[in-house]
């Protein structure tokens, strides 16, 4: 097999080269002054099961549009298979209609997948599981919970509640919970716009209690910090905030600083190098 990074998250596709001991393959990436891309593989991929590995991180229809080419690049170099390995699966959040005359991107993203010549796709926790059957080919919908559970097992809250930030994250809560042997709570919400969230109410005991709050994608930061608002006005103490998908737009890092919450529990699907995270800030690596 070979491995080949995108622009994306080149340090995340470095790691996993070192798990599987070996080194990214060679491959050039350029943009031409008019913003289109430019790939050529430096040394031959015939034959070969190559893994491209490229998240969906800022610009994202760039880096979208720089994998479609990357694969066409393979396939019409006789690669035996290509596998996409999408850390950071974007426009999940748009896999159905939720008003008339919306597109469901996340299907066109997987239709784009298929028609350039992927052959298996491998993500980490999708905002929407369902996604799965939007796909005629393997995807393999692998999950960063695991790395969460053994981190905080060995943190060893004290009374913990798992909560989930509304009614779709309930069964990764309740998951969580079981491994955490620990009660969970579920946040009831509604959206007045995108990026918008307000806590209508919450189910189950968290008075006194140390929140873990479990969420696949942090983006502006602001359902995590309605999510916390509403926790301590119900008398719980400073959360640990887990969450797979760094996506931190705008100040999301300033508003996560956060007196109530303690520490901020994040993967490397999205690239961070960036930003100055706060000392509240652990980044776990999902190579
Ligand atoms: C939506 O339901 C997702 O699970 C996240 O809660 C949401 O995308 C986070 O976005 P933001 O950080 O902008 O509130």
């Amino acid at each position: 097999f070979m491995l080949f990074s995108g622009t994306s998250n080149p340090e995340l596709a470095e790691k996993m080269a070192e798990c599987l001991d070996t080194e990214p393959g060679r491959v050039k990436i350029r943009r031409f002054k008019s913003g289109e891309i430019y790939i050529h593989y430096e040394e031959s991929v015939r034959n070969a099961d190559v893994f491209l590995v490229q998240t969906m991180s800022r610009p994202i229809n760039d880096h979208l549009m720089e994998l479609l080419l990357m694969v066409d690049a393979a396939k019409r170099a006789s690669a035996r298979s290509i596998n996409a390995v999408i850390p950071y699966f974007g426009y999940a959040r748009q896999e159905k209609k939720d008003a008339p005359r919306e597109p469901i991107s996340a299907k066109v993203v997987a239709d784009l997948l298929h028609t350039v010549g992927v052959n298996r796709v491998i993500t980490i926790d999708l905002h929407a599981p369902a996604i799965q059957g939007f796909f005629n080919i393997p995807m393999d919908h692998l999950t960063a919970l695991d790395l969460m559970t053994e981190y905080l097992k060995k943190k060893r809250i004290e009374n913990p509640v798992v909560v989930s930030p509304d009614a779709g994250r309930a069964k990764t809560a309740e998951k969580l919970a079981t491994y955490l042997d620990a009660p969970f709570a579920i946040m009831m919400k509604k959206r007045p716009q995108h990026n918008e969230a307000s806590i209508t109410h919450i189910v189950g005991k968290v008075s006194g209690r140390t929140p873990i709050i479990i969420e696949d994608i942090i983006d502006t930061g602001g359902t995590i910090v309605s999510v916390i608002e509403g926790l301590r006005e119900k008398g719980a103490r400073a959360a640990t905030v887990c969450a797979t998908h760094p996506v931190f737009s705008g100040d999301a890092v300033r508003k996560l600083d956060h007196p109530a919450i303690r520490e901020v529990v994040i993967t490397d699907t999205v690239p961070t190098a960036g930003k100055t995270l706060p000392e509240s800030f652990t980044v776990r690596s999902v190579a």
